[in-house]
């Protein structure tokens, strides 16, 4: 695909807008706490490092590395941890940080796991959730954008490796518009 031929779903000052709203939320929401925001790469480390920035609370800051694997599949809903967090969770106030959210797949199985590592709380904050394409429910507790259901490349996300330091998200399919 060539990224030329992509229309811009979200600009960078529109997702600067949303991140920082966003920011403001979660750090009302744990006050007086100092959660642990973990980061799944690699599509979350841009968002995760503007979202981290806008903070006005403590927070601890960590990453996992995940692929999800199966015959030829892109989401299996087995999710391999290729790198896995460097400090324990127990007892800590969890904020799972994604880029996008799609079958839910990779999330549910998240969560999941991170669950049974008894933090003191576990929560959700996904850039872009694209809901047409759900397979298993999952809860997401803060959400940037709804998009349709194209192909995004940019602010961290990729097409085969390409197009994740662009400012913008684009769509390289698709005709419809984000909603904020
Ligand atoms: C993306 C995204 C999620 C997953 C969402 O990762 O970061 O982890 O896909 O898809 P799902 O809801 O259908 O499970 P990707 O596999 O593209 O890897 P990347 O983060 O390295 O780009």
């Amino acid at each position: 695909m060539d990224v030329r031929a992509g229309k811009v779903l979200v600009t960078a000052v529109q997702i600067e807008a949303r991140v920082r709203e966003m920011a403001e939320e979660i750090s009302r929401d744990y006050a007086g706490r100092e959660p642990l925001l973990v980061g799944v790469l690699t599509g979350a480390f841009v968002f995760l490092a503007d979202l981290a920035r806008r903070l006005t609370i403590p927070v601890d800051i960590d990453f996992l590395t995940v692929a999800s694997y199966g015959p030829g599949t892109r989401s299996s809903g087995e999710v391999r941890i290729l790198r896995d967090l460097e400090g324990s969770v127990t007892a800590r106030d969890l904020l799972l940080v994604e880029d996008i959210v799609d079958s839910g797949l990779t999330l549910k199985c998240l969560l999941d796991c991170i669950a049974a590592r008894r933090p003191a709380s576990l929560r959700t904050c996904v850039l872009l959730d694209k809901p047409s394409r759900r397979r298993t429910p999952v809860t997401l507790d803060y959400v940037g954008f709804q998009v349709p259901d194209s192909f995004v490349v940019g602010y961290g996300l990729d097409h085969a490796g390409r197009y994740r330091h662009l400012p913008d998200i684009l769509a390289l399919d698709g005709e419809e518009d984000a909603e904020g």
